[in-house]
């Protein structure tokens, strides 16, 4: 069960790296390719916000009442949300950047903490929650919770 997490994952890391690509270019003081970037960006939102936090906040509300460890469920439950602002703060940050409302250091930051925050979030997961998934849910509870997310439509 844990194996679609994953795959949902690599899709998650392989979009940042492009990211960072373009972020790289931005702090080598170059030309990034700016659409380039709003297609990433409009893909890091929609993808989790559609598919990959509903299915995980599923899973995590039942394992909730299982662990010893709620607290760090909780708070992957909250950075789901916190991710999501994030997200839309940087696509405004970066059409903001292209009309020249703001400066080329303030992207800089947002992205620098973005593509980190985004990683350490999917780290912790794979790292100290999978586990807790794998021995505190059904593989029924697993079917029947993976049936009702909508799978992706860009
Ligand atoms: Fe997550
Ligand atoms: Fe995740």
């Amino acid at each position: 069960m844990i194996s679609r997490l994953l795959v949902e994952h690599d899709h998650i890391l392989k979009t940042l790296n492009f990211l960072e690509m373009q972020f790289l270019e931005l702090c080598r003081g170059g030309t990034p390719d700016y659409s380039l970037m709003e297609s990433i960006l409009e893909y890091v939102q929609e993808y989790p916000e559609q598919v990959h936090h509903p299915l995980e906040d599923r899973i995590f509300s039942i394992v909730l009442e299982r662990v010893d460890d709620a607290e760090l469920i909780q708070q992957m439950i909250s950075e789901h949300k916190e991710l999501e602002l994030k997200t839309r703060k940087l696509r405004e940050s970066l059409k903001l950047l292209e009309s020249h409302a703001i400066p080329r250091d303030t992207l800089i930051d947002q992205l620098s903490e973005f593509l980190i925050e985004q990683r350490q979030h999917m780290y912790i997961e794979e790292k100290k929650v999978h586990p807790l998934i794998e021995s505190n849910l059904t593989q029924d509870e697993w079917e029947q919770v993976q049936s009702t997310v909508p799978l992706y439509k860009s």
